[in-house]
């Protein structure tokens, strides 16, 4: 008696959470059949976290936008066709692909821009380092790996996965060693790669499942320093008495120059260069950003009672000694960190209040 009322009890959560699991995939799948959110509006969200970058934000919101723009009317068109069937519609139909390249140093926000807009569009967000491709130097069992993390990403539901987005981080890691020497291992990979950007399916187990995904409507966005490569776009401009900033100028060609294989350059029609952060950038990061490191450790402080409060010319000076350390935003952390450790130790149990921090005393933890 009391087994089999827990038997029913049981089915009954079961039922609950699978009921609670299909209203929140429902809800997903209908967000991203319902996206209709116009290049600004969705620069403007993204606004609130990712600081400077104008040009390249603009370009990269109105791909994105397009993409699932175009995406969700192609899917409401053929979903009467197939009564609803959604996988039925992502099988059948196909939406030309923009996927995005971004260029830059270090720590100026590639991954962060690629993951901000994922979220602000509400689909699966997945990074996949691309050195463990150069490694093994061959691209099999990577793409079930990079397909395995969209559907986790995706909550289990195949459906959401393949509407997700996937963030390549250090392409350039896999170009060829050099053109003239033909190194055979980043070629072999980067090709590999092709299949996976413009639409692979594989079908494998997950629990007592057999899940088929495609990347065919995924979204790739990829990333990399990509190292003197303006020095390649510079020379080729003066050969072509070309004047202007190098951004510009940028053509397939040049990553080709740089080892990158033309049909994969050819698959990202998108192509963005990020700037270094400039000391104002860094200062907004701190003050502005949604994200910003600096609100994040004022609202720790927050929690036993401290106000902390830093005055412009001490973010100034924090701004400064993290440009100069090159690696973008993310010396702000190692920087704030270092200037708050003592009081963060000492201060909560002993004092309330506003805790306000000048030049000096920057200067001082600094030094
Ligand atoms: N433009 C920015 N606006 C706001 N925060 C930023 C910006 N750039 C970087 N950050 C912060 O710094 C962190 C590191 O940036 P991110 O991971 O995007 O660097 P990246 O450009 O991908 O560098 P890498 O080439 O080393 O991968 C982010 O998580 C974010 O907190
Ligand atoms: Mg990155």
């Amino acid at each position: 008696m009391s087994q089999s009322t827990s038997e029913r009890s049981r089915r009954r959560i079961q039922e609950k959470l699978e009921a609670f699991r299909d209203q929140k995939t429902g809800g997903t799948i209908q967000h991203i059949l319902e996206f209709n959110k116009t290049p600004v509006d969705l620069k403007e969200d993204v606004d609130k976290f990712v600081i400077g970058q104008e040009r390249g934000k603009k370009i990269i919101a109105t791909a994105v936008a397009f993409h699932y723009r175009r995406l969700a009317s192609a899917l409401k068109q053929v979903l009467g066709e197939y009564k609803g069937d959604l996988e039925q519609a992502l099988k059948n139909t196909r939406t030309p692909k923009a996927n995005i390249l971004i260029i830059g140093p270090t720590g100026v926000g590639k991954t962060y821009t690629a993951e901000t807009f994922s979220e602000q569009v509400g689909v699966p967000f997945v990074v996949e380092d691309m050195t463990k491709f150069s490694e093994v130097g061959y691209v099999g069992q990577n793409v079930t790996d990079i397909l395995v993390d969209l559907l986790v990403a995706g909550g289990g539901n195949p459906l959401i996965s393949q509407m997700g987005m996937v963030y390549l981080d250090e392409i350039d890691k896999i170009a060829a060693e050099s053109v003239s020497t033909r190194d055979v291992s980043g070629k072999g990979v980067q090709k590999g790669l092709l299949r996976l950007v413009e639409g692979v399916e594989n079908t494998f187990e997950w629990g007592q499942e057999r899940i088929s995904i495609s990347t065919k409507h995924v979204l790739f966005i990829a990333g990399g320093v990509f190292e003197d490569l303006k020095n390649i776009v510079k020379r080729r401009m003066v050969k072509q008495s070309l004047a202007g900033e190098w951004q510009n100028f940028l053509l397939n060609e040049d990553l080709v120059s740089f080892g990158m294989e033309r049909q994969l350059m050819a698959r990202f029609p998108v192509k963005v260069v990020y700037d270094p952060l400039t000391i104002q950038d860094l200062m907004d990061i701190m003050t502005k950003s949604a994200d910003s490191p600096l609100l994040a450790y004022g609202n720790d402080l927050k929690v036993w009672g401290i106000d902390l409060e830093f005055d412009d010319e001490a973010l100034r000076l924090i701004a400064e000694q993290a440009k100069q350390e090159g690696t973008g935003a993310r010396g702000l952390i190692s920087i704030l960190h270092r200037i708050l450790l003592e009081d963060m130790y000492r201060l909560p149990g002993t004092f309330t209040g506003k805790l306000h921090l000048d030049r000096h005393y920057v200067r001082e933890k600094l030094a």
